[in-house]
């Protein structure tokens, strides 16, 4: 019948929105991804391998890894340091509530959320200051939850 075909055609749109969205969520260069061991557990994120002491590591290469805690309102470390030419991943979790993770005059802005790992990866080709800053409300202190990345 009619109805049938309206509704399967119907199905078939609401399928696709949800796929839009979702690549749209999760699409290139910027993916989140569950920690290696599963959920990471924003209470006990100090005894964790790659969040128990965050900052920036050399992984090889012009490879960095940048591990991050976001939390009310300060990002640990506020200031990262890497080498210009470089392939930086950032690694982003929260302790508390919802932030985001965004480096301006880059394509790094993502949410951070507790329990959840972020990752990205973006090339750092010149040198400069690039602020760093929390795009998602985090209450009173959200205006002032900042850092900075410096590419030397
Ligand atoms: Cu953290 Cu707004």
């Amino acid at each position: 019948t009619y109805e049938k075909a309206w509704l399967a055609a119907a199905m078939v749109l609401i399928v696709g929105f949800i796929a839009t969205i979702t690549y749209g969520a999760v699409g290139p260069g910027i993916a989140m991804i569950d920690d290696e061991a599963g959920s990471i557990d924003p209470d006990n994120i100090n005894d964790h391998e790659r969040f128990g002491d965050p900052g920036v590591e050399h992984v090889g290469g012009n490879e960095y890894e940048v591990n991050v805690v976001a939390q009310a309102w300060l990002y640990t470390p506020d200031q990262i340091e890497v080498p210009e030419n470089s392939e930086v991943t950032f690694y982003v979790t929260s302790r508390d509530v919802t932030h985001s993770f965004s480096v301006v005059g880059t394509n790094v802005n993502t949410m951070v959320i507790p329990g959840q790992v972020s990752e990205m990866t973006v090339q750092f080709d010149e040198p400069g200051e690039y602020g760093i800053l929390c795009n998602e409300y985090c209450g009173e202190g959200h205006h002032t939850m900042e850092g900075l990345l410096t590419v030397v």
